[in-house]
């Protein structure tokens, strides 16, 4: 069976101080070891290395937001991936809608993060999903394409089960209108027939798919009984500590 991953996108929230008191919440919350399941928090670069103290002895995990291919250089603003592994992280989201839309993210630059998400030994949590408009022209499943094939370009089969994809309609982030668990299914179904054509049917069986976009702790239960949906990437409910913990229990419930 697939393990449940739960990652928390803080997004730009919480300073130093609102940092620690979140993520010492949801230690004191997810205190039992996971059987089966894995939860992420993303805070922002400034607090990683707080969070990373707070977390050291839990079972929760590290995630940055964002990551820049370059090793080191003259790129002022940029973190590297190695920077990133230096500062305690495990995962990285890679390619969220919002990078994609104000800071003019593709598929190249989504696909180099990648492999330099790779080569440090980071998680890459890949983010695919389509606007309002292209649903409703009915492109859902073309878009969702195309940033598969885009991100996932060159990168060999052995390492293929290394990354993580969230199906994140751009039209349920943030907006309190979640896929419904059939819409969401449709597409989770969809990117595991890409995957079994691009690379095979073990990949397609195992590779994890969460969906993001609007997760609360009333609708996850019925979004993770969905047999291809296997876990969630949250943004506002992830911000506190009651919310997030309520959608990693009703997560871990569903592996029993
Ligand atoms: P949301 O954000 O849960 O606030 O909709 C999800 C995301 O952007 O990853």
């Amino acid at each position: 069976m697939r393990m449940k991953l739960i990652a928390g996108n803080w997004k730009m929230y919480k300073n130093s101080q609102e940092a620690k008191e979140l993520v010492q919440g949801l230690k004191d919350c997810l205190s039992k070891p996971l059987e089966n399941a894995c939860v992420v928090v993303c805070p922002p670069f400034t607090v990683l290395k707080e969070v990373c103290q707070v977390i050291d002895g839990s079972s929760i995990k590290l995630g940055a937001q964002n990551l820049y291919w370059e090793k080191e250089g003259p790129f002022t603003g940029e973190v590297s991936a190695g920077m990133l592994k230096n500062a305690g992280c495990a995962f990285v989201i890679i390619g969220h809608s919002e990078r994609r839309k104000y800071f003019g993210e593709t598929n190249e630059s989504v696909n180099k993060k990648i492999k330099a998400a790779l080569e440090n030994d980071l998680t890459p949590i890949v983010c695919v999903g389509e606007t309002l408009q292209q649903r409703q022209n009915n492109q859902t499943l073309r878009v969702v394409e195309d940033h598969v094939e885009g991100a996932l370009q060159g990168i060999a089969s052995s390492d293929i089960l290394k990354i993580v994809i969230a199906y994140e309609p751009v039209w349920a982030i943030g907006t309190g209108v979640n896929a419904t668990p059939k819409q969401a299914q449709e597409v989770h179904k969809y990117i595991r027939s890409l995957l079994g054509n691009m690379y095979s049917q073990e990949v397609s069986k195992n590779l994890l798919i969460l969906y993001g976009g609007s997760v609360k702790p009333d609708n996850i239960g019925d979004l993770i009984k969905e047999e291809d949906i296997d876990g969630a990437l949250v943004g506002g409910a992830s911000l506190k500590v009651d919310s997030f913990t309520q959608i990693v229990d009703k997560s871990i419930k569903a592996n029993v």
